[in-house]
Formats: structure tokens, C-alpha cells, sequence
């Protein structure tokens, strides 16, 4: 090879680890894009659940949380909480609409027992929410995006929400450690049974209104019938995690 050539080659060859460092770092800077935009929906939709827990747990609910509504205020709250309107258009895993249609299945689903008439506390709380949303959106997306509320392995409540190894490993490691600077996400790409996939986990920590159910004295049954953790006011309470495979 003659010196020109030498040049050019190393030239072409430092070109070409530029352009697939570029490609990875944006398929990763989209990742971490949907991320967010996924996890602050399944946030807002949950928020609508909060705030509006007074009402379910009234007698005969007064037909308010329809699926539409709870979609509506969903998408206020994600406004409020990303400073941009909800396009679901702009989403190339369509995972936004597939979220929100996981609202309306859920919410239809519930309506006889939100409505219910005799009963005053029906158990339909954000976590339960939570939970049947994500199974239901994991389900929308054919198994592609999926997302679910989990915690730590001492305090989990359902098993269904149980941390897997790699869940477990950065709460403990990271989220539950003094030092990690609180509400900060963190992602990885990480194979999830043998399939290349970027995971995106967000911590949360209990509010004063989580602590009726999770707070002191341990071991006190809450109203759901659950015992309480002995959480304590921004104490680490669980997490959102989510998985996009490749
Ligand atoms: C009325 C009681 C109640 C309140 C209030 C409450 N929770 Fe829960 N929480 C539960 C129950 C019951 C479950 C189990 C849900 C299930 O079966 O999936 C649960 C589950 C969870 C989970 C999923 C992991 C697990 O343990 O199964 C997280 C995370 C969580 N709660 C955090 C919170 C946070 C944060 C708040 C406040 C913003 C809160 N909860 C308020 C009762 C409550």
C-alpha cells in the first residue's frame, strides 16, 4: 500500500466508526425519547386515577370516568408535565396511541365496578391502574414496547410486579443508594432473554398521599386489606420500567 492509500484508508476507516458511532448514539438519543414519552403518559393517565380516587371510592360513582374522559385529562396532565401537546402521530412504535388505547380498554373494563352503586371502596387504585394498563398496552404493541410498575423486592405487594434480575439489580445498586440523585432515569441497552432491546427505568418515591398504604406503623393493614411497608415520605416506592426491543 502506498502511503496515499494508507492515508485514505485509516481517512475511511475513522470515517466509518464516526458515522456508526452517530447512527447508535441517535437510535439511542430516540430511545430515550420514546422513553420519556411513554413513561410521562402512563404517569398522566395514572395521575387521573389519583385524582379522582375520592369519587370511585364513593358510592355509584356518578358515570364520570369514562374512557374518553380519563383520556382527555391524561393528555392534559401530559401537557402539564412535558410542556407539549400529546402527537401520537409523530411515534414510529406507535406506542403512544397503543398506551392510549390501553386507557380505554382498561376504563371500559372497570365501569361496572367504578359504578357500582352498593359499593363505596372498590379497590381501583393507580397502582391497580397501573397494572392493567401496562398488560393491556404490552398486548397493543404485540410485545414490541412493553412497560410496567414495579418495586423494590422487600416491599413488592403483587408478585405480577416483581423487579427481574436487572430491575432489582439497579434499584438496589443505584435507586436505593444515598448517593443517586433522585428522579433521574436510567437506561441501558441490555439483551432481555436473549433479544437485544434498550430498557429505560424511571425511580418514584412515596408522596404523603401513598402513605396511608404504604406508610407507617409496618406491618398495619390499609384499607386495601395490604400491609404496610413502614415507607417513609420520599422513600423509594417502586419504579416504571421499560423495555423497546429491537
Ligand atoms: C389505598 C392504598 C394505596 C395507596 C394510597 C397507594 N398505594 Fe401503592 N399499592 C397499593 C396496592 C394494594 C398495591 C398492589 C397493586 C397490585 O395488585 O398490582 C400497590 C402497589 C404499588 C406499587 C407496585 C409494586 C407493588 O408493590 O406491587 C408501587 C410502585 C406503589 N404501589 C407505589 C405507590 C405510590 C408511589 C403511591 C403514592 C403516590 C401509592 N402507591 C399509593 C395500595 C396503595
Amino acid at each position: 500500500m502506498n502511503s496515499v492509500n494508507r492515508v485514505s484508508f485509516t481517512y475511511l476507516k475513522f470515517l466509518c466508526l464516526l458515522l456508526c458511532g452517530l447512527l447508535s448514539f441517535s437510535a439511542i438519543a430516540d430511545s430515550i425519547n420514546s422513553s420519556q414519552e411513554i413513561t410521562t403518559l402512563y404517569r398522566s393517565a395514572r395521575k387521573v386515577i389519583s385524582q379522582n380516587q375520592a369519587l370511585i371510592n364513593e358510592k355509584g360513582s356518578g358515570k364520570k370516568l369514562t374512557a374518553d374522559y380519563v383520556i382527555a385529562e391524561a393528555k392534559k396532565n401530559f401537557k402539564q408535565a412535558s410542556g407539549q401537546e400529546l402527537d401520537v402521530s409523530n411515534d414510529p412504535l406507535a406506542a403512544k396511541q397503543a398506551m392510549l388505547d390501553a386507557v380505554a380498554q382498561v376504563m371500559n373494563d372497570a365501569q361496572d365496578l367504578i359504578n357500582d352503586s352498593e359499593v363505596g371502596f372498590k379497590g381501583f387504585l393507580p397502582a391497580i391502574f397501573a397494572r392493567q394498563v401496562g398488560t393491556a398496552f404490552g398486548k397493543n404493541t404485540g410485545g414490541r414496547v412493553k412497560i410496567k410498575l414495579t418495586a423494590p423486592k422487600k416491599i413488592v405487594r403483587n408478585r405480577a410486579n416483581r423487579p427481574d434480575k436487572w430491575e432489582a439489580k439497579v434499584i438496589n445498586d443505584m435507586f436505593l443508594q444515598a448517593s443517586y440523585e433522585k428522579g433521574k432515569p436510567f437506561y441501558e441497552e441490555v439483551a432481555v432473554k436473549g433479544k437485544p432491546a434498550f430498557r429505560y427505568i424511571l425511580p418514584e418515591y412515596y408522596g404523603e398521599s401513598c402513605l396511608s398504604c404504604h406508610g407507617t406503623p409496618k406491618g398495619e393493614l390499609d384499607i386495601t386489606g395490604g400491609k404496610k411497608e413502614g415507607g417513609k415520605l420520599g422513600d423509594l416506592g417502586g419504579a416504571i420500567s421499560l423495555i423497546i426491543y429491537k
